[in-house]
């Protein structure tokens, strides 16, 4: 099996398709896995206070727990997200279609990010339009009014909600032109996000997890590691 540096030297087109566990070795606790978020126990579920409906009905517990979880502001890039700026920057890499919504490839230097289930950083007053950053909103108390008096909502898909038409788009154009297809830090359970790896007809898909996934078995190259640690090792 090729290794991962000389599929990376073989490669001009690389899309990299990525979720929460990119983003732990920054600090921030994923979903699923034994510390993730949705294993921590709460009265209501995750799911549930993630959701549309639950915005509406319960704004106040929705603001209090996304404000708890959801906001860490004060992460940094790890490896992977510098790694991944570094790729793009050297014209190696095409995009990244990430499923996190905390910023940080943006924070790394990443400029083509494809952000399919939104971001913290857009924050948009349902009533004029009006937007609002993360730190605005992590600053207010409570649930957060524009000055219209309009109620302000985060641009990130909650569990009920589509997503954005031309944000899937411009990634699943992405992948299809990819190369290679480097697959990291996902469960790959939620879709239609996970379904998007179906897109790509390169020459390598590669997969790294800590986890073993439903995609194993179809990819060229599976590392089961840390994605930040093994990027780290590639000499761009
Ligand atoms: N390196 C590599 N893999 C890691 C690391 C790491 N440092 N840390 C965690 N992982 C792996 C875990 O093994 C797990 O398989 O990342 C995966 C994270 O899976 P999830 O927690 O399910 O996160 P994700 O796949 O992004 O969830 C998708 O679910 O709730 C929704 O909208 C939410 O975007 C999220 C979506």
């Amino acid at each position: 099996m090729k290794t991962l540096q000389e599929i990376i030297d073989d490669s001009r087109k690389i899309v990299f398709f990525g979720g929460a566990g990119v983003s732990t070795e920054s600090g921030i606790p994923d979903f699923r896995s034994e510390d993730g978020l949705y294993r921590q126990k709460y009265t209501v579920s995750p799911e549930t206070m993630l959701s549309k409906d639950w915005f509406f009905s319960h704004t106040e517990e929705f603001f209090r727990f996304y404000r708890d979880k959801m906001l860490p502001l004060w992460a940094e890039p790890n490896a992977a997200h510098k790694k991944l700026a570094e790729l793009e920057k050297k014209g190696k890499l095409l995009a990244v279609v990430t499923q996190n919504i905390d910023g940080l490839h943006q924070k790394a230097g990443s400029k083509k990010v494809f952000e399919l289930h939104g971001s913290v950083h857009r924050n948009t007053c349902l009533k004029c339009g009006n937007k609002y950053t993360a730190e605005e909103i992590a600053a207010e108390k409570g649930v957060p009014h524009c000055g219209c008096g309009g109620l302000i909502k985060p641009d990130v898909v909650l569990y009920g909600e589509l997503l954005d038409e031309d944000t899937v788009q411009g990634a699943v154009d992405a992948i299809a032109e990819a190369d290679t297809l480097i697959v990291a830090g996902t469960s790959l359970t939620v879709y239609p996000a996970a379904g998007f790896v179906n897109y790509f007809n390169g020459k390598y898909l590669v997969l790294i997890n800590r986890d073993p996934t439903p995609l194993d078995s179809q990819c060229d190259l599976v590392l089961h590691g840390k994605v930040g640690e093994i990027l780290s090792e590639i000499k761009v």
